[in-house]
């Protein structure tokens, strides 16, 4: 059975190659996997990475532009919908346009893909500060129009290192099936870490087994001045600029908040923190045992994107699209957990963070004001 999908804010394909890989079999011997059929960003070079490795036979179905703009009618129908949207530009406050508004929150886009195709199931994605954005309105919102659009959703928080991600990576997933079907989804269980059969996957082993070629894809080194390298021979492994031992002529002269990733070094041993594609200097991971910053391969090893997985753009957009993907590994979890429920393959499952009857009686409340 294929789930042809499509996506919106595709960028480099964290979702796109987990969905590829996913792969399940029922006990009729019946496969189970996803079939890329569309897909929208507003950045060129993600696009160009999502081609590239994720449908290099059809570049037409990855449409480049702004989401606001694009002809959601002339789409192609579709079975499954991943959408991990930016959630900056989302506020109640002001004048509240809905699903209607020309300008309205990124994610009502994704709705509106959902009202239109009712696809089988979805998966959106955001950052785990989402659920206090608005003090709680906004996560509540968009459970709420996900479910009135006809789904059953559960959201939960999933810590990727759980999964088998060598880094700690906690975001929120909501997954719809169509109320239609009548299949519950189920959280899939951790695989990694305490209370599972295997540790956690630790930095070290993400960065050197197997070691990263010298000619690999995306593995520019980065040109530190020799402050930042004598900074960094001072800080110890798991602490950052602010460590206590740092002689007083190195320290950064910074005013207000001291962010505690600021020339951060791994822990070899742990997993790594969490990987990010925005931030300027400082923020950009540092080897454990050089005095360095991680190349983009590296930091798509923390990701779980093979090394045969070619990031396009120059070396900045490389970084952004490495940090803001899904892991691929975490993600496939995910899907393969959709792809049982609806095989009627038996796995493993964990309680979600939230039970959606939490959020539905408020909006009904509300509505009956
Ligand atoms: C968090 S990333 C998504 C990563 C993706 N889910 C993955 O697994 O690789 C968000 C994406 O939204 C895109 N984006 C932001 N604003 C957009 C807009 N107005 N229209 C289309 N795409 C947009 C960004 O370019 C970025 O690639």
């Amino acid at each position: 059975m294929i789930f042809k999908k499509g996506e919106f804010f595709n960028g480099p394909g964290g979702f796109g190659l987990a969905a590829k890989l996913a792969r399940v079999t029922d006990k009729h011997g019946t496969e189970y996997r996803v079939e890329h059929q569309w897909s929208n960003d507003i950045d060129e070079s993600a696009c160009e990475t999502y081609i590239r490795n994720i449908c290099p036979d059809r570049p037409e179905s990855v449409i480049l532009g702004d989401v606001r703009e694009l002809d959601i009618e002339q789409l192609e129908g579709i079975d499954a919908f991943t959408f991990g949207f930016p959630c900056n530009d989302y506020s109640l406050v002001g004048e509240h346009k809905g699903l209607d508004g020309d300008y309205g929150p990124l994610y009502t886009y994704g709705v509106k893909v959902l009202r239109r195709f009712q696809p089988k199931w979805f998966i959106a994605e955001n950052v785990s500060g989402l659920q206090s954005a608005n003090d709680g309105q906004a996560f509540n919102q968009i459970l709420v129009d996900l479910i009135e659009s006809g789904y059953r959703i559960t959201p939960h928080l999933y810590k990727f290192q759980d999964y088998g991600v060598p880094q700690t990576r906690h975001r929120i997933i909501i997954v719809g099936i169509r109320d239609d079907l009548g299949l519950e989804f189920k959280v899939p269980a951790p695989t990694h870490g305490p209370g599972t059969s295997k540790p956690y996957r630790t930095a070290r082993q993400a960065l050197m087994d197997p070691p990263i070629a010298d000619d690999a894809p995306n593995h520019e080194f980065t040109r530190h001045t020799a402050k930042v390298i004598e900074l960094l021979n001072h800080i110890p492994p798991g602490e950052n600029a602010w460590y206590e031992g740092i002689p007083e002529n190195l320290r950064l002269n910074v005013k207000g908040a001291k962010l505690s990733q600021i020339y951060k070094r791994l822990e070899p041993d742990a997993p790594a923190y969490t990987v990010t594609g925005s931030g300027g200097g400082g923020t950009h991971i540092y080897h454990w045992d050089e005095p360095r910053a991680l190349t983009n391969r590296e930091r798509a090893r923390l990701q779980t994107f093979p090394d045969d997985f070619v990031f396009c753009g120059g070396k900045e957009k490389v970084r952004q699209q490495v940090g803001m993907a899904v892991p691929p590994q975490g993600a496939k979890v995910i899907i393969e957990a959709i792809l049982k429920t609806f095989a009627g393959v038996e796995y493993e499952y964990t309680d979600a963070t939230w039970n959606t009857e939490d959020f539905v009686p408020e909006r009904q409340i509300v509505l009956s004001l």
